[in-house]
């Protein structure tokens, strides 16, 4: 099973954030700018939350608040589930599905190093059943 650092290698190495401060409107803007659904929230260097479309739609949309004019800070989850890179994809699944997320920040030590989405794991975990069918393929063709 492949770890953490393996799937973020086969990833663009940027990562996107967003400050505490920065309005919902601006966040969005980077989600939709680079096509991701979320942003890990950093403050002086220090992962302090994270922010999805999850929370938009629940915590401005269903409550009619201002995107404009609410801070990242009001909305965003603060009890980030995060791993480290040794992590494998399988114990992220569980993770994922324990907390019910989608996005797992990387964290070594404290510094933010990455984000694993749920799409990540899915494609790392087709990708090495389709290396294992292959094997089998060409054992049984020999
Ligand atoms: N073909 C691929 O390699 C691949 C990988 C991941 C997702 N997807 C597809 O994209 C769609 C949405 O994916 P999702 O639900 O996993 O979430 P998503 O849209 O948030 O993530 C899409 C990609 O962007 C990356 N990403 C997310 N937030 C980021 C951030 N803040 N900074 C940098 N990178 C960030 C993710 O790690 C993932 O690789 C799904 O249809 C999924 O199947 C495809």
């Amino acid at each position: 099973m492949k770890t953490v650092t393996e799937v973020l290698i086969g990833k663009d190495p940027e990562l996107h954030t967003i400050g505490p401060d920065a309005s919902v409107l601006d966040a969005l803007r980077v989600m939709a700018e680079h096509e991701v659904g979320a942003l890990p929230v950093v403050d002086g260097g220090r992962l302090v939350g994270l922010i999805s479309e999850r929370e938009y739609a629940r915590r401005v949309i269903l409550l009619d608040r201002s995107s404009r004019t609410t801070p990242v800070r009001d909305i965003m989850m603060t009890r980030v589930p995060c791993v480290e890179p040794g992590r494998t994809v399988e114990e992220c699944m569980a993770l994922m599905t324990d907390k019910r997320v989608r996005h797992l920040p990387v964290l070594e030590g404290e510094e933010l190093v990455g984000l694993v989405s749920i799409g990540d794991l899915v494609k790392a975990i087709i990708d090495e059943q389709q290396f294992i069918i292959s094997q089998l393929e060409l054992y049984i063709a020999s």
